[in-house]
């Protein structure tokens, strides 16, 4: 049995696999990826991918980044680890000021923790406790949206609000005041945009007037609803709902994992709109996508609530062993410093502008019913009836079979349901990206054509 075979077989005897059906990963013998090459991975066989899902929407200036590998390494030999709990270390201060340089103005404090899901549960921790000690002891509720995803720890499931992911933790959760999904094809308000005049935000109003007074914090992905399928909001939309949580007193929580480092097109999505949340969740890209780092960002108003004398009690008892790593600091200070060289984002117009006019192609074909774009994030969907709008059966696991062909093509994307995703590297090239997208054009022709 050569090498290949020997993995194949342990994985298949010990490994669980997330978010991933075990019974069915037997039956498809699956990729194990060694090496990584720029944009490209490579596996035990040797046969190379391009990675059209930035290994899970993390990677930023390609794998093995020579002047990361080397940051790394510098750090490796000063030191692995030590905690943030009582004492600190130069590569958390110093990430920790060039992460609030490149914020939104008026974010000054950084807490650390390994994954979107901790920085996310951080974040509603800190609302609350911002509330209890600034007098609003009534204030415990949080407001989210029809179809977000924020993590699959619990506090961030409670927020959630894909059903697939979420319904079967009910029990566990605490409950939220649902904004409908701003998602302009299925309005849940069976109204028209633009002439809606935003309606779907109003509903925050509404609930506002009458319980401000029992709401803590509104918790959105600014711009694009990643895991519900590349869902990207309406011009307006963000600002809209931050100016009513504003009025009101509710704390706005800008969940950024996803979108912040660049992937829309601006550092943080925030900043389009020009809003600066009370309090900001990142992580995938900070660290390059080399190694687990998170951050909770907040304004100084939300980190004073927390200032007393011991025995006031005020801390906030949240930590976790492995926050703030040096290694992960060390890699996402290298990150940062790529991007300022690289004049990134900015610098990104033009590729964003050729994957834009690429993707856009592809609502075309007979099968693609929409296709939602935001920087370099695209979500193309595909149903059995375009003219109808009529979904596949999710049995017959269309958006899996197109990945799969993308593979046999030397391209690794990842489906949500019925809708590909594409979230190639900012390091991506421009005949990468044709690469990609053309591999996403004949798979769907191929699958969708049987
Ligand atoms: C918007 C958003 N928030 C939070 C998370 C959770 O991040 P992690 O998987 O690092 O826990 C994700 C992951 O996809 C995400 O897209």
């Amino acid at each position: 049995m050569d090498r290949h075979e020997r993995l194949l077989r342990m994985d298949i005897s010990h490994l669980w696999h997330p978010f991933t059906q075990m019974k069915l990963w037997e039956r498809e013998p699956p990729l194990i990826i060694e090496k990584a090459e720029g944009n490209w991975l490579i596996d035990t066989l040797g046969r190379r991918y391009f990675d059209g899902v930035s290994s899970l929407w993390v990677t930023v200036h390609g794998h093995n980044h020579p002047e990361i590998v080397q940051a790394l390494s510098s750090q490796l030999e000063l030191l692995d680890h030590s905690t943030l709990l009582g004492l600190s270390h130069p590569p958390a201060v110093e990430l920790a000021s060039m992460l609030i340089s490149i914020s939104p103005p008026g974010l000054t404090r950084v807490f650390y923790s390994e994954s979107g899901s901790t920085a996310v549960e951080i974040a509603l921790k800190m609302a609350f406790q911002f509330q209890r000690q600034t007098g609003n002891t009534e204030k415990k509720a949080f407001v989210a949206l029809e179809g977000a995803y924020h993590g699959d720890t619990l506090g961030a499931v409670s927020v959630g609000g894909i059903s697939l992911f979420h319904k079967t933790y009910e029990p566990l959760l605490f409950a939220v005041h649902r904004l409908p999904q701003p998602h302009c094809r299925h309005c849940a308000l069976h109204l028209r945009h633009p002439a809606c005049g935003l309606a779907c935000a109003e509903t925050l109003e509404e609930l506002l007037r009458r319980d401000e007074f029992r709401i803590c914090a509104l918790i959105v992905e600014p711009l694009v609803q990643g895991a519900a399928g590349i869902i990207v909001q309406p011009a307006g939309y963000l600002k809209k709902i931050w100016d009513i949580c504003r009025k009101h007193g509710v704390l706005f929580i800008a969940d950024e994992v996803a979108t912040g480092f660049g992937r829309t097109g601006s550092m943080f999505a925030c900043q389009k709109e020009g809003i600066t949340p009370d309090i900001m969740a990142v992580g995938k890209g900070l660290s390059g996508g080399v190694l687990p780092l998170a951050a909770t960002i907040t304004s100084e108003k939300v980190y004073e609530a927390f200032l007393g004398e011991f025995d006031e009690f005020k801390t906030f008892f949240h930590g976790h062993t492995y926050s703030g790593n040096p290694l992960a600091c060390a890699a996402a200070i290298a990150n940062l410093k790529l991007m300022e060289s690289e004049h990134l984002p900015q610098g990104l117009d033009a590729l964003i502008t050729r994957f834009n006019e690429a993707v856009a192609a592809l609502a075309d074909l007979p099968h693609v019913v929409e296709v939602r774009q935001l920087g370099l994030m695209a979500g193309v969907e595909i149903v059995a009836d375009k003219e109808r709008d009529i979904p596949y059966d999710p049995g017959l696991r269309m958006g899996h079979r197109v990945i799969m062909a993308c593979r046999a093509r030397g391209v690794i994307i990842r489906p949500l349901g019925d809708t590909l995703v594409l979230m190639p590297p900012l390091s991506s090239t421009a005949q990468e990206i044709d690469h990609l997208v053309a591999a996403v054009a004949e798979s769907i022709s191929e699958v969708t054509g049987r």
